[in-house]
Formats: structure tokens, sequence, C-alpha cells
């Protein structure tokens, strides 16, 4: 099978969170099953540009029409990438290579993706790659399905298209005029995108997809009601048909405790015991906490975003320093209003909590080996990939119970047995810290249920080859082969 992924993120090339590591694995994983050919699309960003390790070749250049633009794309290919998968960059100096930030963020950002968008399409168009499958991914890409219909179907006659959710709340939103500026599509999809006189991208894709998929099972039924759907519920309601959630897997390649760079000691389930206290040591020392085995180090790597469930550790914080012999780090960046709550906790406990304010990939996988308890109590969670990262490196997960977080991390009974962490079901603080406590319960005072948890935990797979293999279903159904 010919798949196509589109996406504006994939690692290692750029990454700002759970889509670039998604774009990582999937592809490779999909590249693996015998009989697929995977092309993955990425922009050229300045970043990606500028690092020597990525030897490019020009492929194609071409114009694309946004109205009455005609912006320049070129086509660069991957020259050293060490499995199947495909790469082309989308060059455009003017969206994306002259652009000093991060990835999103411009005030064009809506006129940046809509270029994208149309630059894949004829991108494959001009490496003469007509896929049987596009999957396109978030309000970035969300454009592709309708683009498919309304301008591209001559060129694509028989090409499937699935648009995949990675998160709800960042749908594509423009002004009305956004349709005819920029976008120029014939006026009968001018309904197919339109929310209340603005133009909403994600809606669109919702609408002219062949499949919809989200990343979790329990957020693909969270996403009929209000609380969770950001105003999209009654468009998904009425596609609930074509809508399935796969639970996404992690790269387990990437993310093994045996072989990772970045750790000072390895180990795997069988030898976690050692190799876990020797990170967890280095770790204290690198975050400046008093190197101590036996107190239990609650940690959370984050971006620092009110739907991570921050607002619950803020309220209870500083109650379970008092109560608790215990020590936290927070590695991540974000709003100010929680950097700033972190650095002053920080000031007040020097001793109990470290808050490391990057964005540090070492640093990250670091906190996950050397940790005990990985806090993640978001309020809603499309999937989440950094409570299987936790477990694979052996770190217990607190969560909330929600959306993926609810499918990988079953919870325990009060023994730590017949799951996987410690779960609360209503987002509220109080029922967080009851969940905490519990599990510093198991480890203060059961530590070898709490070390057969962690054991359990390394043993889980986590790993691609079942999520992509529920790709290939859908895809299949899509085509009816
Ligand atoms: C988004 C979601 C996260 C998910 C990731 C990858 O970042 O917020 O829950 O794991 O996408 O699908």
């Amino acid at each position: 099978m010919k798949i196509a992924i589109l996406a504006s993120e994939g690692a290692p090339y750029a990454k700002s969170g759970g889509l670039g590591d998604v774009m990582e694995a999937l592809p490779a994983a999909l590249a693996r099953i015998e009989g697929n050919e995977v092309v993955l699309i990425l922009p050229y960003y300045k970043k990606i540009k500028e690092n020597p390790a990525y030897e490019v070749e020009q492929v194609a250049q071409f114009h694309v029409a946004l109205g009455w633009r005609r912006q320049y794309a070129g086509i660069f290919r991957l020259l050293n990438r060490n499995d199947s998968v495909q790469v082309f960059f989308v060059d455009s100096q003017y969206y994306f290579g002259a652009r000093p930030g991060a990835i999103y963020g411009d005030v064009d950002d809506g006129e940046r993706f809509a270029f994208f968008s149309k630059a894949c399409l004829d991108a494959l168009v001009a490496v003469d790659f007509v896929p049987d499958v596009i999957q396109c991914n978030d309000w970035q890409t969300a454009l592709v399905p309708t683009l498919l219909h309304a301008q591209y179907r001559a060129l694509f006659p028989n090409t499937k298209c699935m648009y995949t959710i990675h998160n709800i709340e960042y749908q594509g939103w423009a002004h009305g005029d956004f349709f005819d500026d920029v976008l120029a599509l014939p006026w009968e999809y001018r309904n197919t995108l339109d929310m209340g006189g603005s133009v909403n991208l994600m809606k669109g894709a919702i609408e002219s997809a062949d499949l919809v998929t989200t990343v979790s099972q329990t957020y693909a039924r969270e996403l009929m009601y209000p609380y969770y759907a950001h105003g999209l519920d009654g468009i998904l309601a009425s596609n609930a048909w074509k809508l399935t959630g796969i639970t996404n897997g992690i790269d387990v390649g990437t993310f093994n405790p045996e072989t990772d760079p970045h750790l000072p000691a390895h180990f795997n389930a069988d030898s976690f015991r050692e190799g876990k206290a020797a990170c967890k040591a280095a770790l204290q020392e690198e975050v400046g906490l008093p190197i101590r085995e036996d107190v239990p180090l609650m940690v959370m790597v984050t971006r620092l975003a009110g739907h991570k469930g921050l607002d619950l550790l803020c309220y209870i914080a500083r109650r379970l320093m008092w109560e608790e012999d215990c020590q936290l780090l927070v590695v991540g960046t974000g709003e100010p209003r929680f950097e700033q709550f972190f650095r002053e906790l920080a000031a007040e406990f020097p001793d109990r909590v470290a808050a490391k304010l990057i964005f540090d990939l070492g640093l990250a996988a670091r906190t996950y080996a050397g940790g005990d308890i990985y806090l993640m109590p978001s309020k809603s969670e499309p999937c989440g990939l950094s409570q299987m990262n936790a477990m694979r490196y052996g770190t217990v997960p607190v969560v909330h119970s929600t959306g993926g977080l609810k499918d990988t991390v079953p919870p325990v009974d009060e023994n730590g047995q017949n799951g996987l962490g410690f779960t609360f079901q209503s987002y509220n603080a109080d029922d967080f810290y009851g969940a905490l406590k519990r599990c510093l319960r198991l480890y203060n005072e059961m530590p070898e249920a709490f070390r057969a948890l962690q054991y359990t935990d390394m043993c889980q797979d986590f790993s691609w080859n079942v999520p992509a293999g529920k790709y290939m279903e859908l895809f299949h159904q899509m085509l009816g082969w």
C-alpha cells in the first residue's frame, strides 16, 4: 500500500509535543509492514535547514496558488534516513525558512499551513507518488481532505484520506474572509469549512475525510461531549460513524532504558533496582536536590499548560510538602503563571522541590528514569505519551482517568496490584491528592509491592506494532480492499 503522511512536525527533525513523537514512530512502524511504501512530508523549518546532520537533495519546485498569491515551494528529499520511510521537506523561505521562532505562533499560521497543505499535494504529484491513502494530522493539515475533493480529484482519483485528531483544542480558526482571500476554494465548499461565519479547518476535515481517527478510544468517546470537544461535539456526533480511536504507542527503540544515551546508568525490567537507584541519585544531584535513596521522588515532564492539570498540583503542593517527606521535580516550559509558581515553590522548599523550566530531551529522559512516581493529572488528555515513557522506565504513574490516560493506566488496588498505576476519576484536587497519597503509602509502607508494580509497568508492550496494525485495518476499510 502506498501511504502518504502529512504533518506539521515530526521528530527528530522538528518537534514541539506529542504529535512530533507520533510522526517519528508511526511512519516507521507502517514502513516495517511488508508491502507498504511510506512517504512523510514536513515543512522545511529553519531549524531543519540549518542542521548539517540532514543531507537533502532538491527534487522539485513549483508555485502554489493561494488566492491572488503565487508562492514558491521547493521539495527536498532527505538522503540519510536509516529505514525505508521517504521523507520530503517543503521549502519556503517566506513561510518557514526565515521564521526565527518556534514552529507555531505566527500571526499568519493559518496561511502558512494552508500553503503547506496544498504544497504537500503538489509535491506528491511532482515526485510521482500517487498514494492509496493520505493520513493527515491536526489543524495544520486539516485542509487536505477538502482540497482532495475540491481541487485534486482528477490527480488522485482513488486516493482515500484519513484525518487524525491529536488535540481538538487547536482547530485552525480563521476569519470568514480567509475562505476567499487565501483558500479560494469553489463556493460550494464554504459551508464545509464554515462555523458561525468563521473558517474552521478542523471542522472541514471532519466533514470531508473518509475516516476520522483520534489517539485513544476513550478520547473518541469523550469527543461526543461539549466538555471535551471545544465546540465540535455536534459535528463529531453527526460524523460519529467515521470516528475511531486508536491508542498511540511510543517509540520503544528511542525510549529504551537499556540503551538510552542520555542516561547515566542502564537497566531493564530485571535489573532496574540498581540501575534506577543510580539514575535517581544522579538526577537528584543534577537538579540540586539532596541525594536520598529512601525519599519518594515525584516527577513531571510537561508543557506547563492549563489542560495538563497543573492547577490541581498547585492547589495541593504546599499541603503535600507539609504532610509528606517527598521530593518533587518539574521539567518543562509554558505559561508564565505556572513557571512562576514552581519557581517560588522551589525557593520555598529548596531541599524538596526542583523546577527546571526548560525543554531538554536529555533531562526529560533522565527524569523518566530517575523518578519513582510520575504525575499526570491532565484535565483532558487525547492520548498522552509520557505516562508510557515513565512506565517503560519503571516510574509509577498517578493520573487523572481521562482520554488515553484511562486506556493506558488501568488502576491498581490498594496493594498495587491488578493495574499499572494510581488514578482518580473526577477532576478535583482532593481526589488527585487521595490518589497520590495511596501511591506514597505503597512506596513508604509496602516497598516490595511498589517494586513489583514498577516491574509490571516495565514489562508492558507500548510499542507501535499493535496501533500500526489498527491503522492498516482502517486503511483497508477505506479502500475496500
Ligand atoms: C497531542 C495530545 C497528546 C497526544 C499527542 C500525540 O499532543 O495532547 O495527548 O499523546 O498529541 O497523539
